[in-house]
């Protein structure tokens, strides 16, 4: 009887426990009310980022790019796009070295004339910064993309302007020297993943630093401007620098040549972000109603202004207080891969904390902040994956667990993902009625593009 008694007590304390658990995912569990009621708001905050009146106020930044129409290849009359994107697929006929993520140069029928079709993009704002070097033949129909990734380190992130766009010219030259291209003279597109008012196509000013970068002097200034100084500074080769496009526009230009019906771009990576045509009409910050523009949304700032803090979890807080930019890109903080994994580490301190994990031991390792990327939450939700590999992980992490324990971190990983997949579908459910209604049609087609390290590497 004793025996039984002691089974009982802790048969007792194990449901306990879950409930504790269980109230904690819930959480992040959002109903179809909930999840209907940010789509609403979404819709409510893309309309004041539009208006004039609104726009200075908005939280949803609705930044118009100056593309307009899509790059079918007869469009941009009189105009060379050079654009860097994350292409998938690549036009059929492309040939690539590296890993195949890329580049898509789109030119005017001037294309032919222009510099023996070669060609310069940059990708600065994601997990890595990349130089591509495109090679045209006689049109589309040879295309060769070579790329090289370089890091760029944290004390340059966070350094100075000047030192950041000098490393950047840097790893450019560097680049150039390794495809025998020393002293080049070529054109160049910046594919530049930070929101920036533009005035045109190859103008913008950057209006505030996201996700992990913070140099100093750049916010308020122009970043093409910043770029062409630092070339020049270096004095060692001359790029025409054509175009800066934000991450999400160059998705949206990627999958569009393939299918005419992409008109929304999306981003789920380091940041989260979402771009779409927009009529002409509806965009009061630019002159003139006849056609489309590209709207980069910076949707990442959406519910900087509470709108959505009655979703918001205590996690959701403490992440946020603990970023470089607390209080900023709320909507980003729960969606992307910068901060899922630190959502669920306070998840996992405070259940720690609750005596529900690991002991009741809190570690150093589980005390520090970025320990959880989102590779190793990849892993951990891959389904091919076995508890006891999900316990090598953790213990790589520095996580003594148990197996009760990796159930318990596998659960957390869900909910998070889980629930940030059901807000980026909140959003573009916003973005694509929108567009719905602006047509008056009864049903629409659409196509969205997406792209992002998140997006790539999550196995859900
Ligand atoms: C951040 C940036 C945005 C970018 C997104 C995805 O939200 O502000 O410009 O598109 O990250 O990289």
């Amino acid at each position: 009887t004793k025996g039984a008694a002691m089974v009982t007590a802790v048969a007792s304390r194990v449901q306990a426990q879950r409930k504790q658990i269980d109230k904690v995912l819930a959480l992040f569990q959002l109903t179809r009310e909930q999840l209907e009621g940010v789509q609403d708001k979404m819709r409510v905050e893309l309309d004041y980022g539009l208006k004039r009146d609104t726009h200075p106020l908005a939280t949803v930044k609705m930044l118009p790019t100056y593309v307009r129409g899509m790059p079918d290849g007869t469009a941009q009359v009189g105009r060379l796009w050079v654009c860097s994107v994350l292409v998938s697929p690549l036009p059929p006929n492309a040939r690539t070295q590296g890993p195949a993520r890329y580049m898509l140069v789109d030119a005017a029928p001037t294309f032919s004339t222009t510099e023996k079709g070669k060609f310069l993009a940059l990708d600065l704002g994601g997990t890595n910064f990349r130089v591509l070097l495109v090679k045209i033949r006689s049109g589309w129909r040879s295309v060769r993309i070579y790329n090289k990734i370089f890091a760029i380190p944290l004390e340059i992130m966070q350094g100075t302007g000047e030192e950041l766009f000098d490393h950047i010219v840097q790893c450019i030259a560097d680049f150039l020297d390794y495809m025998g291209l020393k002293g080049a003279q070529l054109p160049l597109g910046f594919t530049f993943s930070f929101p920036c008012r533009q005035a045109s196509i190859d103008k913008g000013t950057l209006i505030e630093w996201t996700k992990g970068f913070k140099a100093t002097d750049c916010e308020g200034e122009d970043v093409v401007d910043m770029l062409r100084e630092a070339i020049k500074r270096r004095n060692e080769f001359d790029l025409d620098i054509v175009a800066v496009v934000n991450d999400t526009v160059g998705t949206m230009m990627t999958c569009g040549y393939e299918d005419p019906n992409c008109e929304v771009g999306l981003i789920a990576g380091t940041g989260s972000n979402m771009c779409y045509m927009e009529e002409m009409r509806n965009i009061e910050l630019v002159e003139g109603d006849e056609g489309k523009m590209c709207i980069n949304t910076e949707w990442g700032g959406f519910g900087d202004n509470g709108c959505i803090d009655d979703i918001r979890t205590q996690y959701d807080k403490e992440v946020d207080e603990g970023s470089l930019n607390p209080g900023k890109q709320r909507y980003e903080k729960m969606t992307s891969g910068m901060y899922l994994g630190e959502i669920v580490r306070q998840i996992l301190i405070d259940l720690t904390k609750q005596g529900l994990l690991f002991r009741g031991q809190i570690s150093e390792r589980l005390r520090t902040r970025g320990i959880f990327e989102t590779k190793f939450l990849s892993q951990i939700e891959s389904d091919r994956l076995a508890l006891l590999q999900v316990r090598r992980i953790l213990q790589q992490l520095g996580l003594d667990s148990t197996c009760e324990d990796s159930i318990v971190v596998k659960e957390v990983c869900g909910a998070v993902s889980r629930r940030a997949a059901q807000l980026y579908g909140a959003g573009l459910a916003a973005i694509v009625e929108k567009r719905r209604e602006d047509q008056g049609l009864e049903h629409l087609k659409i196509t969205v593009g997406v792209d992002g390290t998140l997006y790539k590497l999550h196995p859900q």
